[in-house]
Parts: C-alpha cells; structure tokens; sequence
C-alpha cells in the first residue's frame, strides 16, 4: 500500500467501499478557514452546529472555533463533558442524546466533534445514531487524532472495562486540522501519539521513518514544520489504508502493528498507561518476530526499538505485567480464530502483512522479550 498523495492542504479520500463517498482532511496552522471548508462540504447550510468538547480542550479551543463558526452558522449551547477515557461511556452519550434533543438538533444538522479520540469516537457514535444518523466534523485536538482515530469512521463507546465494544462506521464530512495546537499537549500525550506515528512510519512509509530518525529533536521540541510533516505523512498512510478497506475486513488489520501485545498489556495495566506506550511495548514484541523470521537485519531491529525509545516511549513491560496474563489475553483476542492467531509483521521497515497463523510458541518467545525479569 502506498501512501496518498496530498497537497500541502489537503487529502481527499474517496470510499471505494461506499460509492459516491468522499471527505476531505484539511490542514491549516489555525481555526480561520474553518468556516470556509464547511461551507466546501455543506453548501448553502441554515441548519444548527452541535460542537461536543471535553472539559480540557473546552478550556484550550472552544472560544477560537466558536469565533471562527459563529458569523457563518447557527451554533447550540456546547456539550462539554469531564476529560479522560473513562467518560467514553454510555451514560454520558445519553446525557448528549439529551442535549441534542433539547437544541433541537434534526437530521439536517451537524455534529461537531472537537478533540481527542474519545471526544471524536463518542461525538462520531452519536452521530450514527441520533436519529438514525446525523452528519458530522471531526476537529482533532490530539496527536493520536490527528494521525489516527480521526481518520476511517470507526466510531464507539466502551462498556464498563471493554474498550469500544459498542460502535458504528460512520464516516465525517470533514476532518479538520490545526497541527499546532499538538503544541500545547502534554509530554505524555505527545509521547503516546508519537506510538501511533512510528508505528504509521513502520508499516507503510520508510520515508517517513527515515524523517522521525533526522528529526527526532525539532520533533520532541514541537517544532511546526516537523510537526506539520508527521502529521500530514501519517494521514497519508492512513487515508490509503482506509480508502482500500474502509469496513476493517482486509489490508486495514495492518494498522493493528504492536496492537495484539500492546492491547493486552494496556488491558493488564487496567488502562492505567497511555494507548501509545502500550503500542510501543508490543511494537518491540513484534520488533522481535520480525528479526527471528529474518525480515529485519538485528541491527534494523534495534534502530527501530532505540527510535522508539528516542520519543520517550517504553519498549518492555513493567515487572507486574505478567507474561502468563498477556498470553491468555492474546489468546482470547478478537484476532484468534479457531485457534489461529493473526498478526500483523513488518517484511520490511515501511512495508507490513498479515500473517494468519502465528505460532503459539512464537507469541510466547515476543512477550517474553519484552518482559521484565
Ligand atoms: N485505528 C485503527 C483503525 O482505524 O482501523
């Protein structure tokens, strides 16, 4: 898969899969074409803006995305609801519904979701569902959204402890993107971004590798250019993938990298570590593999594992991260079947494929590299 060509502001991808379904990803370093790229997608629109925002974000970007909508389009009161992944939950996604009826939101109207990808999972599953379906922006606020979530219309809610258990596909508009406010996240929410581009990097774009490997330090200091590169190269990718399968039945598995390993130890954490160290921890697992099938040189192996380091990233688990544990929990992953389980390899550094059948033994030699002790 290559990536998508873009032009300095924009992609547009097109749903093979949905025939006639298309939406841009715009860049811009601020909020003032807002209004002018929803007009592109909405054409001559009287109906009302719904924007949903976490109690963080709220505080950072409401007031310059209200300023930039407010001449041009009719908006509701906010819905801002308490920061972090345990409110991705059913019972805040009520208390929108709520809201959304009592702004008497219509099929007509549109949902704006700004934030992170629990802001953007949530406000895209409402969309799909509030009345059978309303339209919606997505404004990332976060370096995993901006490279990640934001893109393919994957939706959803967990359930209690299941991450994204109840969900839809339901794809945006409009995916709009100011890269500098990747300026204002924390060292943690940075780092833990940065997971999802190295991964991105890995699997289909050695360019882009060879980019995070000379620019590492411009990146870590939130430099606009760079931030600008990685975000747009790592949309690039993920626009391809997602044009090529947009209902996760194929090639998209290989956005999964590190997932398999990294989603069991995010899950013997009790979510207590960001989603992108937990991926970094099963890239260095699957790092390993990748070595012992001879598809990386040793020394590959280890520039790929010292580059995720370089972004303040973990590449073993904690010594109460239990090797047994993680087993089980790779084994009852969604990935297994009849015993089988798949998992996504590199064949080489930008380049990745899904191998059906990995061997018991094989999985249990990955979790065992990046196991304490
Ligand atoms: N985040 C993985 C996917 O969109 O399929």
């Amino acid at each position: 898969m290559r990536p998508m060509q873009y032009d300095s502001s924009k992609l547009v991808i097109k749903g093979r899969g949905e025939p006639g379904f298309s939406y841009p990803i715009v860049w811009e370093d601020s909020f003032s074409a807002l209004s002018d790229e929803i007009r592109k997608v909405l054409g001559s629109f009287s109906g009302k803006l719904c924007i949903m925002t976490d109690s963080h974000v709220s505080e950072l970007y409401l007031q310059p995305v209200t300023e930039a909508l407010k001449s041009s389009y009719t908006l509701t009161k906010p819905f801002i609801f308490p920061a972090g992944e345990k409110h991705k939950q059913l019972s805040v996604l009520q208390e929108f519904y709520q809201h959304l009826l009592c702004s008497e939101m219509d099929r007509k109207d549109v949902i704006v979701a700004l934030g992170g990808g629990v802001t953007g999972d949530m406000a895209g599953f409402a969309a799909a569902t509030y009345r059978r379906g309303i339209r919606f922006i997505q404004i990332p606020t976060t370096l995993l959204a901006q490279v990640d979530s934001s893109i393919g219309g994957k939706t959803a809610v967990d359930l209690g402890s299941f991450k994204n258990m109840i969900g839809a596909f339901h794809q945006p508009l409009l995916v709009y993107m100011n890269p500098l406010v990747l300026q204002t996240l924390s060292g943690e929410q940075f780092s833990s971004g940065m997971g999802e581009v190295i991964k991105t990097a890995l699997i289909g774009d050695e360019q882009l590798y060879t980019y995070l490997k000379m620019n590492a330090e411009a990146i870590c200091r939130g430099e606009a250019s760079a931030l600008r590169h990685i975000v747009r190269a790592c949309c690039a990718v993920k626009a391809a993938v997602v044009e090529e399968d947009p209902l996760d039945q194929g090639i998209r598995a290989v956005l999964n990298f590190g997932h398999t390993i990294g989603h069991a130890v995010e899950a013997e954490s009790r979510f207590s570590l960001p989603h992108g160290h937990c991926v970094a921890i099963g890239m260095a697992a699957a790092l390993r593999l990748c070595e012992k099938r001879g598809f990386l040189k040793p020394e590959e192996r280890n520039e790929a594992a010292g580059l995720i380091s370089r972004f303040g990233l973990p590449t073993a688990a904690e010594e109460w991260v239990s090797q047994e544990k993680l087993l089980s929990l790779c084994m009852s992953d969604k990935k297994v079947e009849e015993g089988k389980l798949r998992f996504i390899l590199l064949n080489k550094i930008g380049s990745a494929f899904i191998e059906p059948n990995l061997e018991k033994d094989e999985l249990i030699e990955a979790i065992r590299s990046i196991s304490a002790g």
